[in-house]
């Protein structure tokens, strides 16, 4: 039995969960779930991300103490992850005690090892991307091109991490895939990186006062991105890791934020004589109805009013299915129903129902099962959740699905007589049903329950449409 340690990114607290937060989420479920079915020892974190300016600002506008803000917010993702079924091993806050302890020990560790040294910051700075920005970044109206935000002036003393003396280190282990960064086309981004050019970053701030302080300077709060990256050792228990807890595995986001994930997480890594994660996977960035989401355009999708809509597996799978994973799409509102009924309602419910109410009618009493699993399906399905293909896994269940429909209509099925026909048919369909079901458990765990419990059955009757159309 091997580990499987799969972390998303923690999520700021100054708004509340969207469906962009949700795609990530529900991803690593998946392949949570996934990978303990296959018999691997799962452990899934997620959590939420707490201090640094945006958040203190949030607070402020909203009237709230931090912490009080903070709380909320963090209830409401952990709320949202319930409603979505999505069943984290842990869920790591940055405002809590051991993570605080945790970020402290590594920054202590990282002066221990003389990787640090003051250094005085004067620049610019992006509270969207809580990061330092450069001239050059900026685009033609002197803003940040992601949050089309105009940059702050900054000039204070502060801790810098010795970054590019890890460089060489870091970009040969990416090279030589020591550290996998996939999809392949974000790899080559990231070794672009390091040819534009990479300087030291500062991982103390002086002025940010919504943080935690650096051990040894109580003026100085660590840096938010360093101290948010450092939560998927501090949820392990670092200084002090259980056994396996470390390396993570797969380290899932979209592309916003591989720079840190890539370069500076790494080399804080090496700087601080800790492993490096097996592999950081970078999926797409999605537009709703052509446009970024954004409360200015008003169209932002709260997953919550999805499971309102379409139900818990209905909101999974049309947040799960809409492109490839790993590719950068565009999800437009008014086709979920189209996907809903033409997928969920006619596709796997029809199935499920249509076939165990021909074999209610049939009444042969137990059917023969169990007899011939379809272990090409099986492999290829297991490759493609192991290479993160989550989109093209779905398509083979979903092609599967129609595959056994034609199967039904070209044999005509409910119109056999002969009981040894009957058995013969009905078990390839159950058998292949069950199949069904087990691999579509990490995407739709209800439903798989379901599926399975229909045609695991001594007698299999019809029950209530699986999903009943819109
Ligand atoms: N707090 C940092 C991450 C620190 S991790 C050590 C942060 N938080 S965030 O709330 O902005 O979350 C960014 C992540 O949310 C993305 O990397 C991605 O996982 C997810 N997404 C947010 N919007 C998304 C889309 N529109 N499309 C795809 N993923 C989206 O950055």
């Amino acid at each position: 039995m091997s580990k499987f340690y799969i972390t998303t990114p923690i999520y700021y607290v100054n708004a509340k969960p969207h469906i962009g937060h949700a795609y990530t989420t529900l991803a690593a479920d998946v392949l949570a779930r996934f990978h303990a079915q296959i018999g691997d020892k799962s452990f899934f974190l997620t959590g939420t991300d707490e201090h640094g300016l945006n958040i203190a600002r949030a607070a402020e506008k909203a009237g709230k103490p931090n912490q009080e803000f903070c709380n909320e917010i963090s209830q409401k993702f952990k709320k949202t992850w319930q409603n979505l079924n999505i069943k984290y091993s842990d869920f790591i806050r940055t405002t809590s005690a051991r993570h605080k302890k945790g970020a402290q020990a590594f920054l202590f560790k990282l002066k221990e090892n003389n990787v640090l040294y003051e250094g005085e910051y004067k620049g610019l700075y992006c509270t969207g991307c809580e990061s330092f920005i450069t001239e050059k970044e900026l685009n033609k109206d002197g803003k940040c091109p992601a949050h089309l935000r105009a940059p702050e002036k900054v000039k204070e003393k502060n801790s810098f991490f010795k970054l590019k003396k890890f460089l060489p280190k870091v970009k040969s282990a990416i090279e030589f895939d020591k550290l996998k960064i996939e999809p392949a086309h974000i790899k080559s981004e990231v070794l672009g990186l390091f040819k534009q050019g990479l300087d030291d970053f500062s991982v103390s701030r002086e002025k940010v006062k919504w943080g935690i302080s650096l051990p040894w300077d109580k003026s100085q709060t660590i840096y938010v991105w360093v101290e948010a990256l450092t939560n998927y050792i501090t949820a392990r228990g670092y200084p002090n890791f259980s056994h396996n807890a470390w390396p993570a595995d797969i380290h899932l986001m979209a592309k916003d934020i591989i720079k840190f994930h890539c370069v500076y997480w790494p080399a804080m890594l090496m700087a601080a004589n800790l492993d490096l994660p097996n592999k950081i996977f970078a999926h797409g960035f999605f537009t709703i109805n052509g446009q970024k989401m954004s409360k200015s355009i008003g169209n932002i999708i709260d997953p919550n009013e999805l499971i309102d809509k379409f139900g818990v597996d209905g909101a999974r799978y049309l947040i799960l299915s809409q492109f490839p994973f790993g590719q950068d799409g565009d999800i437009q509102e008014s086709k979920f129903i189209e996907k809903y009924n033409a997928d969920l309602a006619n596709g796997i419910g029809n199935l499920a129902a249509r076939v165990s109410k021909m074999i209610e009618n049939a009444n042969l009493g137990a059917t023969a099962r169990a007899v011939s699993a379809d272990d090409k399906f099986k492999k290829e399905f297991n490759n493609l959740m192991k290479s993160l293909k989550l989109y093209e896994a779905l398509q083979l269940i979903f092609q599967k699905i129609k595959q056994l429909d034609v199967y039904i209509n070209e044999k005509r099925v409910w119109e056999m007589k002969d009981e040894n026909t009957q058995k013969k048919v009905f078990t390839k369909l159950v058998n292949d049903i069950i199949m069904i079901g087990e691999r579509i458990s990490p995407f739709l765990p209800e439903t798989g329950g379901k599926i399975l419990k229909i045609f695991r059955a001594e007698k299999i009757k019809k029950r209530e449409a699986l999903f009943p159309r819109k």
